[in-house]
C-alpha cells in the first residue's frame, strides 16, 4: 500500500523524460511505471498536464535566522523555497551570531528543524578565527564550509591568504567542500574608498569598485590553494566571463573544484543599473552584457556545474537608499529561479533535462546527496516539484513568500510554474497553497554522504603536521 500515487505526469530526470505514474511510500519513491502497475494508495493525485521534476537543490541561500527576522526567517525562507519547487536549501553562515562554533551551529539546527518546510544543510563559517573549530563543526553537522574572501553583508572579516591556506589544510582531510565568495577584499576596499573620495554614490559605482579582476584573482588564488592542499572547493556566484578560465584550467588539472552561477548573472547586465538603482546591488556585481553568453556557454559545456540563487533578502527601505554604498547587497531568488529558467526552456534555449542537471542532479552529486536526492527513481527521497511548463504569469514582488518584497525580477513575464511541491513524500505546497502542517518537517541533510574519499596533499607540510611532528631540519 502506497501513501500516494501520482498519475498522468511526465517524469523528468537529468537524462530523460517519459510519461509515468509514481508511487510514494514512507517518504521515498516506491515505484514508477504504468498506471495499472501502481499499488493501492491512500491518496491519488491526477497530475495531467504537469511535469514531475526532482525538487531543486539551492546550495546558496541566506535565511537570516537567527539575526534578521525582518528580512527573513526559516519559516518564510523555506515557504519561499517550497513555492519555488525547491526541496533542499543550503543556508549561509552570515547570521547573528555567525555560524562559527558548535554551540551556535546547534542553536541554528534547533531553529531550522522547528520551522523548515523543506530539507536543508547548514554551512559552517571558515574564517580567520574559526579554523580551530572545524572538527567540532563537522561533528555538529555542517554540509560544508563558507569562506568569504571579500567583504559582504554581515561584516564578516575576510581571512588572509595565510589563514586560507591553513583553513584548507584543516578542512581537506574532512572531505567537506569549502564554498567560496571569491572576490579579493583588498582590491575592492581600495577602489571603493577612492570612488567614495571622488564623490561617486551612483549605482554603477558599485560595479566600478569590483571589476571582474577582483573575482578572477580570487578564483585563481583559491584554486592554487585547493590544488596544494587537496581541499574540495566550490566557487559561488560566478559573475564574469573571465573567471571561467581559471575555473576550467583548475578542473583540467584535476582540482576538485565546482562552479555555480545565479539568475542575476544570466539575465541582468550593466544596462539594468539605471532602471533598477540600488535594487540591483549585489556581490559580486551584475556585470557588462558581454559576460552573459559565456556564462551560459559554460553551463552548457559543464565548466559551471550548478545554478543556485544567492537568495539574499532585505527590506524595501534597505534597498532604496540614495547613496549606493549604504544599500544592502543582494535580493531574494529562491522562489523565482525555476520560473526564470523554465522560461528559457520554453523558448528552446536549453533543454529541460539540462536544467534539471544544473538545479537538482549536480548539486546532489557535488555534496554527496546523490542518489538519495536529485533523482526520480525507486528508493530516492520523494522530493518532487510538479510543474506546469505552459503557465504564463508575471512575477510580482508583493506576492513572494519571502519577507523581502523587493527584487529585480518584479514585472517579468515568465513561463513555468510549480503547482505542487513534495518533500520526502509530504506536500509542503499544494495547489499554490502552503501546507502549514508540514512546518518543521524539513531535516538537515548532512547525514547523507556519498562522497569519494578525501585526498589531502602535502600533508607533511601542513602547519598542524609540522607543529605536531617537526622534521629534523625544522626542530629547534
Ligand atoms: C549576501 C547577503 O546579503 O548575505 N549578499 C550578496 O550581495 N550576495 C552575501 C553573499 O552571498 O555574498
Ligand atoms: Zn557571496
Amino acid at each position: 500500500m502506497a501513501d500516494l500515487v501520482i498519475h498522468n505526469s511526465v517524469v523528468v530526470t537529468g537524462e530523460t523524460m517519459y510519461p509515468a505514474s509514481v508511487a510514494i511510500h514512507d517518504g521515498k519513491i516506491l515505484s514508477i511505471g504504468s498506471a495499472d502497475s501502481m499499488p493501492q494508495a491512500k491518496e491519488v493525485l491526477d497530475a495531467t498536464g504537469l511535469h514531475l521534476l526532482p525538487g531543486a537543490i539551492d546550495v546558496h541561500v541566506h535565511f537570516r535566522d537567527p539575526g534578521y527576522p525582518h528580512k527573513e526567517d526559516w519559516e518564510s525562507g523555506t515557504a519561499a523555497a517550497a513555492f519555488g519547487g525547491v526541496t533542499t536549501v543550503f543556508d549561509m553562515p552570515n547570521t547573528i551570531p555567525p555560524t562559527g562554533t558548535a554551540q551556535i551551529l546547534a542553536d541554528k539546527h534547533a531553529i531550522a528543524s522547528s520551522k523548515a518546510y523543506v530539507d536543508y544543510g547548514l554551512y559552517g563559517l571558515l574564517g580567520e578565527n574559526t579554523i580551530a573549530n572545524v572538527a567540532e563543526l563537522v561533528a555538529g553537522g555542517v554540509i560544508g564550509f563558507k569562506l568569504y574572501m571579500g567583504n559582504t553583508f554581515g561584516a564578516i572579516p575576510s581571512p588572509s591568504t595565510g589563514a586560507m591556506l591553513e583553513a584548507f589544510e584543516v578542512v581537506a582531510p574532512t572531505g567537506k567542500r569549502v564554498s567560496l565568495h571569491a572576490e579579493t577584499n583588498s582590491i575592492m576596499e581600495r577602489r571603493q574608498s577612492r570612488l567614495t573620495a571622488a564623490g561617486r554614490t551612483d549605482a554603477l559605482a558599485h560595479l566600478a569598485a569590483r571589476p571582474a579582476v577582483v573575482a578572477v584573482e580570487a578564483v585563481a588564488r583559491a584554486a592554487i590553494l585547493a590544488e596544494w592542499t587537496g581541499a574540495r572547493i566550490h566557487v559561488l556566484h560566478i559573475s564574469s566571463a573571465a573567471e571561467l578560465r581559471p575555473l576550467a584550467e583548475a578542473k583540467a588539472r584535476g582540482v576538485d573544484i565546482t562552479g555555480e552561477t545565479c539568475p542575476q548573472y544570466l539575465f541582468l547586465s550593466a544596462d539594468d543599473y539605471e532602471r533598477l538603482g540600488g535594487i540591483i546591488r549585489v556581490n559580486p556585481p551584475v556585470r557588462e552584457i558581454e559576460n552573459q553568453q559565456p556564462i551560459w556557454d559554460a553551463l552548457m559545456s559543464g565548466v559551471i556545474d550548478i545554478i543556485a540563487t544567492d537568495h539574499a533578502p532585505h527590506a524595501i527601505p534597505e534597498k532604496t537608499r540614495d547613496d549606493i554604498w549604504t544599500v544592502d547587497c543582494g535580493f531574494p531568488g529562491v522562489e523565482t529561479q525555476r520560473p526564470m529558467m523554465l522560461t528559457e526552456v520554453a523558448a528552446g534555449r536549453v533543454s529541460l533535462c539540462q536544467y534539471v542537471r544544473w538545479s537538482s542532479v549536480n548539486p546532489a552529486k557535488v555534496w554527496g546527496l546523490f542518489p538519495r536526492k536529485g533523482l526520480i527513481e525507486p528508493g530516492a527521497d520523494a522530493d518532487i516539484a510538479l510543474v506546469d511548463l505552459k503557465h504564463q504569469w508575471k512575477i510580482d514582488d508583493a506576492q513572494l513568500q519571502s519577507r523581502s518584497k523587493i527584487s529585480p525580477w518584479h514585472g517579468r513575464n515568465v513561463c513555468g510554474l510549480t503547482i505542487h511541491t513534495l518533500v520526502r513524500g509530504r506536500f509542503a505546497m499544494r495547489d499554490r497553497t502552503l501546507v502549514t502542517g508540514t512546518k518543521g518537517w524539513g531535516r538537515s541533510v548532512h547525514t547523507i554522504q556519498h562522497m569519494p574519499t578525501p585526498q589531502p596533499c602535502h600533508t607533511d607540510e601542513t602547519m598542524q603536521a609540522i607543529l605536531r611532528d617537526p622534521k629534523p631540519s625544522q626542530r629547534t
